[in-house]
């Protein structure tokens, strides 16, 4: 099969990398050196949100179906147009894409479809804002409504801190339009899972629950990020869990997108927060693959994955499950991750890495004017293991990041400590 994919981050050169384990032909555009090192033909010309680039190199390559990685160019409707072309395509419409382009419209299709989440109000104004707040017991969750690279969200410890972060996001800079509509959230209290189906519009695959580390410190401190870190199955989500996420959230989010007339075609993230008593509530929707949960699921897969995804981007996904096997992911991230990034810092130990439970995605990194590998992002590498258990594969990750090196590198210890620790 020829698979094309969209994208040039950890995810995308862990999807990538499965597609050749599979033994499957990939294409990736723009994709990296790091995806070029693992046989597959990358064409650095064709950026994300480049349409006609990209219904043209499907042509070109033959692809029997293009996966779209990043939430950008979904929402800006690149699935819609190559699907228009009668390319096979498993990604979000640009519909459908709303479910992540706007929490506003997100907690509002919850409600209308009764499906589990907290108590929210979208304002648009400070006054409007400051008179919902009056409304929570305790300072709610401000998050600016559109896309805002998983940054645009505050949980704030006071209602002070609260009213600064409102500011902020209405009459800021820092957010643009995406933070001119603000959703005001009750604060949940609880544990963390990131949870992926994929679906033709009608059925789910799911896939074990995975967990990410969203902070970028040790014991979930400081900012905001990306993502340090991830880990896959999450123990805390037993049988039990995974089929009343599959029942109670996945199924009717499904029915109800096709019911209003935008089925969605593609990867389903649901965020979660799992209460002390075991009810799993969604904090937000995604409408791609988790970065880097994907990676410790490309991993650790107990069967073939790519026959279905293409299954689902004709529409003829049989309804399942695949498994996963204990495997983790710890990010190493440049200086200044996440406010800023430094590149061009030489990247040591790559080339020694030669264990078949381990792999090194690479999520932004570049070779240098030598051919040596040298960082050009914020987030660099993805170091994955996988083991009989999470204990070993989290051993096996970091006994790997002991040959690896650059300037400055952040890297947090605790990946996957939490679930270790059950
Ligand atoms: P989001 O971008 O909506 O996933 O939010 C980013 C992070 O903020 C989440 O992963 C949670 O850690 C936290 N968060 C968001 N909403 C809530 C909430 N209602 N209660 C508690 N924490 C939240
Ligand atoms: N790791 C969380 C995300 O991809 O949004």
């Amino acid at each position: 099969m020829k698979i094309l994919i969209i994208g040039s981050g950890g995810r995308e050169h862990a999807l990538a990398w499965r597609g050749v384990h599979e033994g499957h032909e990939v294409s990736c555009a723009p994709g990296s050196a790091g995806m070029e090192a693992d046989g597959v033909r990358c064409f650095g010309e064709v950026g994300v949100s480049d349409a006609a680039g990209i219904l043209g190199l499907a042509r070109d390559v033959g692809a029997d179906f293009v996966l779209v990685g990043p939430e950008q160019p979904l929402v800006e409707g690149l699935a819609d147009d190559l699907r228009e072309a009668g390319v096979a395509t498993l990604g979000a419409s640009r519909a459908s894409a709303v479910l992540e382009g706007s929490k506003a419209v997100a907690k509002a299709f919850m409600a209308r479809h009764g499906i589990p989440t907290a108590r929210h109000v979208t304002v648009t104004t400070l006054d409007e804002g400051f008179a919902a707040l009056d409304s929570f017991e305790v300072a709610p969750v401000v998050k600016a409504s559109g896309l805002a690279a998983g940054k645009g969200v505050t949980v704030p410890e006071s209602f002070d801190e609260a009213r600064s972060a409102l500011r902020a996001c209405i009459e800021g800079e820092k957010f643009g339009a995406a933070g001119q509509t603000v959703v005001l959230e009750e604060r949940m209290l609880g544990e963390e899972l990131s949870f992926f189906a994929i679906s033709d519009g009608v059925n789910a695959l799911t896939l074990s629950a995975a967990q990410d580390h969203k902070r970028i410190f040790d014991g979930d401190l400081g900012p905001n990020t990306g993502g340090m870190g991830a880990y896959a199955p999450a123990p805390l989500c037993d049988d039990a869990l995974r089929e009343r996420i599959e029942r109670d959230i996945v199924a009717p989010t499904l029915a109800g997108l096709k019911a209003e007339g935008t089925p969605l075609v593609g990867v389903l993230f649901c965020g979660l927060m799992v209460s002390d008593d075991g009810a799993p509530r969604v904090i937000e929707y995604n409408v791609r693959f988790g970065d880097p949960e994907t990676q410790p699921l490309m991993l650790g897969l107990t069967a073939p994955i790519m026959e279905h995804l293409r299954a689902a981007a004709v529409g003829d996904l049989r309804p399942g499950r695949i498994d996963v096997a204990p495997s983790v992911s710890v990010v190493m991230a440049s200086a200044g991750y996440p406010e800023s990034s430094t590149k061009g810092c030489a990247i040591s130990g790559l080339d020694e890495v030669d264990d078949p439970d381990v792999k090194v995605f690479h999520a932004g990194t570049r070779r240098g004017a030598d051919g040596g590998w040298e960082t050009a992002g914020g987030r660099v590498l993805g170091v994955c293991a996988r083991g009989p258990d999470l204990e070993a594969a989290i051993q096996k990750a970091y006994a790997t990041i002991e040959g690896l090196s650059f300037e400055g590198a952040q890297i947090r210890r605790d990946i996957g400590a939490h679930a270790r620790a059950k």
